[in-house]
């Protein structure tokens, strides 16, 4: 499958504060091919909300700095002018995030959202937009929709609250679609509701999704492709199968490290990674990873300490950050 629906190169995002230029990300590079689900992880901080801001143009440009190239189906998203960016967000690309709360406004009904995010980009009449609105709402497992599509949003259950968000980001066919934590602010059960229904619809509009998470078991079932992100890098990127079952990249390594198996029993020895998250302001010299890595010792000298490692190719289809690739003894 070719990797060319959204390119993002060399993408850098710094906000300036009071203590110092924060680096949020530092020179990213992925890119995501026609069709496909790429995963986003990394803990928290490393950048992977700032990369979804910065590709769906919600970064303030008054206090942000940023760099590089975002091509969407060859358009350069970076250099495009406002007017047509802005009109790209929603019906082009589309954006779900972790509390529907927030980005349903309390005092209408969720109708009128809907109905409203319809004729921002489509010519119709409120009527056929109310149709559609309605059939969305069914579209996403909602029962009762000529009902619901009445109700405010504290009338429905969390779970139905993120169906409606699903609801309003498909409401205009985007080809690009970002979800950001899509479930994290919700139980275990409706988490696994929304994650098959992300993966059905995924499956019937063909759309391009990007999906940003910290549950690698969402990834596991969800992704065509991981990236692994750590202090505002790309550490770790390939196929699921690859980063799961080959990780190259001792983070990497560590994450899948510390999180207890579907299958294992609940008192499973958890191994999280020791230490803190990098500063974004003055980041550790050479490898970011360097001062809680656990390998380091495998390479020779100090050049962990000194040299930020290359994105290397660890196989087909998989690249990974790190000195072991290249200068390790096993
Ligand atoms: N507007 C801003 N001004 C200053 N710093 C910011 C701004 N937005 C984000 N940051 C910083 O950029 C870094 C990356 O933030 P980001 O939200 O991308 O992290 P994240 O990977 O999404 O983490 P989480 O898993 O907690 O959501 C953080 O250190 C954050 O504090
Ligand atoms: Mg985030």
């Amino acid at each position: 499958m070719s990797h060319d629906f959204l390119q993002i190169n060399d993408l850098r995002v710094s906000f300036p504060t009071d203590d110092g230029v924060v680096r949020a990300v530092s020179g990213l590079t992925l890119s995501v091919g026609r069709g496909e689900t790429l995963a986003i992880v990394g803990e928290s901080g490393s950048g992977k909300s700032v990369t979804a801001q910065a590709i769906m143009g919600l970064l303030n440009p008054l206090a942000t700095e940023i760099d590089g190239r975002i091509l969407l189906d060859g358009v350069d998203l970076l250099a495009c002018d406002p007017e047509h960016r802005r009109s790209m967000r929603g019906s082009a690309m589309a954006m779900i995030f972790q509390d529907p709360l927030s980005s349903l406004h309390p005092f209408y009904r969720v109708g009128d959202q809907l109905i409203e995010a319809v004729r921002i980009h489509q010519d119709v009449t409120k009527k056929e937009a109310r149709t559609q609105a309605i059939d969305g709402l069914r579209r996403v497992g909602i029962p009762d929709p000529e009902r619901r599509v009445d109700d405010y949003p504290h009338q429905l259950s969390g779970g139905m609250r993120q169906r409606v968000m699903i609801a309003m980001a498909l409401i205009n066919g985007p080809q690009l679609l970002i979800a950001d934590e899509p479930t994290t602010a919700l139980d275990v059960t409706v988490q696994a509701q929304i994650t098959d229904l992300m993966m059905d619809l995924q499956q019937q509009t063909g759309t391009t999704m990007i999906v940003i998470t910290h549950d690698l078991g969402v990834v596991a079932e969800m992704a065509d492709h991981v990236c692994v992100m750590y202090g505002g890098r790309v550490v770790e990127y390939g196929t699921t199968d690859a980063v799961y079952y080959r990780p190259s990249m001792p983070y990497t390594r560590g994450l899948l490290a510390s999180v207890p198996r579907l299958d294992g029993a609940y008192d499973e020895h958890l191994d999280p990674i020791p230490g803190n998250p990098p500063s974004l302001i003055r980041p550790p010299s050479g490898c970011v990873f360097h001062p809680r890595c656990r390998e380091r010792e495998a390479v020779p000298g100090d050049l962990c300490s000194t040299v930020e490692p290359d994105l290397v190719t660890a196989g087909p289809d998989h690249r990974a950050r790190c000195h072991l690739l290249t200068e390790g003894t096993p």
